[in-house]
């Protein structure tokens, strides 16, 4: 028989919107909560955020900056797909919300006055787009680090319950209320019942859909498949952000905070092809905008030596900058590629970095059970895992750990609140015996295919088409190879057999997930004939506001894929053609 817990609250995922979310939960006497994680909380992947957090504080322009400001860059980021509801929501919360975490002993860096500096970030303006403005708040190069570490310390003051290193594996929902999960321990092979009134989703991104990515070997998009295996849709899985800068080959981030403290990208003949390409925002142009232009100096033949990157020069803003603004880097670079960014330029190249859809959500981080805005009672999302939607199309740097904290927040505290009213609803009687069948005809399974296989054949078909350029003629050649690749799935066989820490079964159980959502970004992809933000089609390059302002909403149904649409939230920003 499997144990059963028992708790008011469980919350799926340990990094920064998990971890926001607990906390404003367990500041509530009386709800019970819980947080499950297949990871250490201290590893999950917020720690490796590093330029900063968005908020407009103003303090380091004379004339400051406003949240109506941050709304505007961030609707004319995301190519006019995000809800502007949502975004005026996050925008406006930010101030609070890092002096929130300041007050929790966040160790910001520092003005010469004591204030929490800022830096320049891609796409961040005053006056509605007029110049630049700094707005980034950083911990050097580590923000991310930073803010988990805080964020954890804070729970374990208020006694949230960690159950680390259990993987969920299925979802308790029935007649369209979340009742709990199923979750396998890794350290003993067992499979867990954690009943409850109300359960929150926010195991991050799925970049390791990706052959090149700057996320985690854990950020394998579990929720999104968890809920997709509940006929639940997920929403723009079409628009995926690349990282202009990832280190050539290795795909590890280099922050954009090093363009923010000046750094300049060059083409093999030195160039700073930025300049032809987004004449007044250059090098700090959103990310869409830089990750096509490197592609193109590529293509053209001025990648550094004819191969596929270009150098990220920082040499001139001196070692005291690079050591004290930049630690990370700079540590890395020593590290992984054995040069001093103080003397040489950085070798990068776009890197798969983060999912601007997800699991549809509301603002109060509600699931989405469908396009018209029902919720699935007690199910909720937040983080990378969740669309809001405030990214739409592409997201501007910094806006990640401020959707990560302040749609943590709310969520928490819709949720006590709805645990405070809602009774623990009964559960099936066999609530492991579909997850238990799945995983033992997995383990059983002899002279099959190979995970790693699969996996590795899926990331390099994603790489090749499905990346920052996009045709019809590659999405529809990679839709049919990867229909194959689920075909596949069903014939992996694993070699350890064993039940304690078995790795081979999980990344069999995570390479199954990966390529249902590498279908559902495939077929949205191809679809959507229009380009609008990181979504670039060659065959339709101009954006269609006509046919295509509007999210997609997929459902994986009987192995196949079925899209519906949801009006985008318009307020106060009409769609204007952007120019950088
Ligand atoms: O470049 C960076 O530091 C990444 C930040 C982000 O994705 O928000």
């Amino acid at each position: 028989m499997p144990r059963v817990h028992t708790y008011d609250a469980l919350v799926v995922g340990a990094g920064g919107a998990g971890l926001m979310a607990s906390l404003y939960l367990g500041r509530h006497p009386g709800v019970r909560t819980a947080v499950v994680s297949k990871l250490y909380p201290t590893r999950s992947h917020t720690g490796a955020a590093q330029g900063g957090i968005g908020a407009s504080l103003g303090n380091m322009d004379a004339d400051g900056d406003r949240p109506e400001w941050h709304t505007y860059d961030t609707v004319k980021g995301s190519d006019y797909l995000g809800d502007q509801d949502a975004i005026e929501v996050m925008c406006k919360d930010a101030p609070d919300v890092v002096y929130e975490l300041e007050h929790m002993g966040l160790p910001f860096s520092r003005t010469p006055e004591g204030r929490i500096a800022q830096r320049r970030f891609g796409g961040h303006t005053k006056r509605f787009g007029e110049e630049a403005v700094r707005r980034s708040c950083y911990a050097a190069s580590r923000t991310g680090h930073a803010i988990l570490q805080t964020l954890y310390q804070q729970c374990v003051r208020h006694d949230v319950q960690f159950f680390n290193e259990y993987h969920v594996v299925d979802l308790l929902i029935e007649d369209g209320a979340c009742r709990g999960l199923v979750a396998l321990e890794l350290a003993t092979g067992d499979l867990h019942v954690f009943r409850a009134k109300a359960v929150l989703l926010a195991t991050g991104g799925h970049g390791r859909v990706w052959e090149i990515t700057s996320n985690a070997v854990t950020l394998t998009g579990d929720g999104l498949a968890l809920v997709a295996r509940k006929g639940l849709p997920l929403e723009d899985l079409e628009f995926y952000q690349f990282h202009p800068t990832g280190i050539y080959r290795m795909g590890i981030l280099i922050t954009e905070g090093v363009r923010g403290e000046g750094g300049i990208l060059r083409n093999s003949e030195g160039e700073r092809f930025m300049e032809r390409y987004a004449p007044n925002m250059k090098d700090l142009a959103s990310r869409d905008v830089v990750s096509r232009a490197i592609y193109k100096e590529i293509r053209a033949g001025k990648g550094i030596d004819g191969k596929r990157y270009v150098h990220l020069d920082a040499t001139h803003l001196g070692r005291e900058v690079i050591e004290k603004k930049l630690t990370e880097i700079a540590d890395f670079c020593r590290t992984y590629l054995g040069i001093d960014p103080v003397e040489t330029p950085i070798p990068v190249q776009p890197t798969a970095h983060y999912a601007m859809g997800g699991i549809p959500t509301n603002v109060d981080g509600q699931v989405l059970a469908d396009e018209t805005g029902t919720v699935v009672r007690g199910l909720y999302a937040a983080g990378e895992a969740a669309c809001v939607s405030v990214h739409g199309a592409n997201r501007l740097g910094t806006n990640s750990l401020l959707d990560l904290v302040v749609f943590g927040r709310r969520a928490g505290d819709h949720m006590a609140e709805y645990c405070a009213n809602a009774d623990l609803e009964p559960i099936g009687e066999e609530p492991t015996a579909a997850a238990h069948e799945r995983i033992e005809r997995l383990r059983n399974r002899e002279g099959g295919e190979r995970a790693a296989d699969i996996r590795a054949e899926m990331q390099h078909l994603m790489m090749e088409s499905v990346s920052v350029f996009r045709t019809g003629e590659l999405l529809e050649e990679a839709r049919d190879r990867l229909a194959e690749l689920a075909e596949r799935v069903d014939h992996i066989s694993i070699d350890d057999k064993g039940h304690e820490y078995n790795l081979d079964l999980t990344e069999a159980w995570e390479t199954r997930g990966m390529v249902e959502l590498a279908r559902v970004i495939t077929e949205c992809a191809l679809n959507r004939t229009e380009s609008r933000g990181a979504h670039s089609r060659e065959d339709f390059p101009k954006r269609d506001d006509e046919n295509w302002l509007k999210h997609s909403f997929a459902y994986l149904r009987d192995g196949k894929i079925d899209i519906a649409y949801k009006p985008v939230t318009i307020t106060r920003f009409q769609p204007k053609e952007r120019v950088y």
